[in-house]
């Protein structure tokens, strides 16, 4: 359990659902991970940012939690100067922030597009142009690289599910930006790759609470469960492991790859 020995990972989003799992998943493999979220946790009934960050501390991890509201790009510089503080230096970026909305397009406004077009496309801009400043001024490891980014599009990025624009568009602007930076920074020696999560149960589509404590199963629950070929919903770990391999060692000349973590959902 000692893939990240001696690597830095920040995580956004980090206090619940995927980029939870990824922090602590990280962290059990040696990784000092900076937990970023807009969570702190004092006020929610999610995990929250300071908690997750203990409770990887408490299961023998190191991490340290920094609010961070990752569309304000005053907060992501604050983020990256905290992290650096904490560790020298950035080995790995997973832009995992945001979150689930989409409209069909008479359902929108301009100031709805502009709103989900902040969470889910600009501020991984943000995070990742902070990030590429900061990993191109390091010296490169025996291996010749730099770091190691993970954006988090979706399989909505690469399907057109009904009344998703904003979302759908979104995703696809994180999948295209990754091969953008992956091309542009090959010669940095920075790999930048992306995950396609399919329908991931973490608790916060309509619907899922129930089905995690019951079984119980709500329409849109059981058509993801119909649709997808792998005979169950994906799970926060399943991301987790998808991310480690792309975040680790193992990954040395994979760059502006989506991979979906998706159960087969878009190869059918
Ligand atoms: N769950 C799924 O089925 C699924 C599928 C495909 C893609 N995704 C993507 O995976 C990522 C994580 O989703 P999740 O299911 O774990 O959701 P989640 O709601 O459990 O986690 C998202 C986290 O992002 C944080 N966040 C929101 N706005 C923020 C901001 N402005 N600044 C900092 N942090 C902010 C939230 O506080 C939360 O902790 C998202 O990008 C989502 O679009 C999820």
């Amino acid at each position: 359990m000692t893939r990240l020995a001696g690597r830095t990972a920040l995580v956004t989003g980090a206090a619940s659902g995927i980029g939870r799992a990824i922090a602590c998943r990280f962290a059990a493999e040696g990784a000092l991970v900076v937990v970023a979220d807009l969570d702190d946790g004092e006020n929610s009934a999610r995990d929250g940012g300071a908690p997750t960050a203990r409770a990887i501390a408490e299961a023998g991890g190191r991490a340290i939690f920094q609010r961070t509201d990752v569309t304000e790009e005053s907060e992501v510089e604050a983020l990256f100067a905290a992290a650096r503080q904490a560790s020298g230096r950035i080995d790995i970026l997973v832009s995992n922030a945001g979150t689930f909305r989409g409209n069909p397009i008479l359902a929108t406004t301009p100031a709805n597009w502009d709103a989900d077009m902040d969470l889910n496309l600009r501020s991984h801009y943000l995070v990742n142009r902070a990030a590429i400043a900061a990993m191109a001024g390091e010296e490169a490891r025996a291996d010749g690289i730099r770091g190691r980014i993970v954006n988090m599009a979706s399989q909505l990025g690469v399907t057109a599910p009904p009344g998703h624009l904003t979302y759908s568009v979104a995703k696809a602007g994180i999948a295209q930006m990754t091969r953008q930076l992956a091309v542009d920074y090959a010669r940095e020696g920075i790999l930048v790759n992306a995950i396609g999560p399919g329908r991931i149960i973490t608790g916060y589509h309509p619907g899922e609470a129930e089905y995690v404590a019951s079984g119980t199963i709500d329409a849109a629950t059981a058509y993801s469960l119909a649709r997808t070929p792998f005979p169950r919903l994906g799970r926060p770990d399943d991301v987790a492991g998808a991310a480690l391999f792309l975040a680790s060692d193992d990954c040395t000349f994979v760059s502006g790859h989506l991979l979906m973590v998706d159960g087969g959902w878009t190869a059918y």
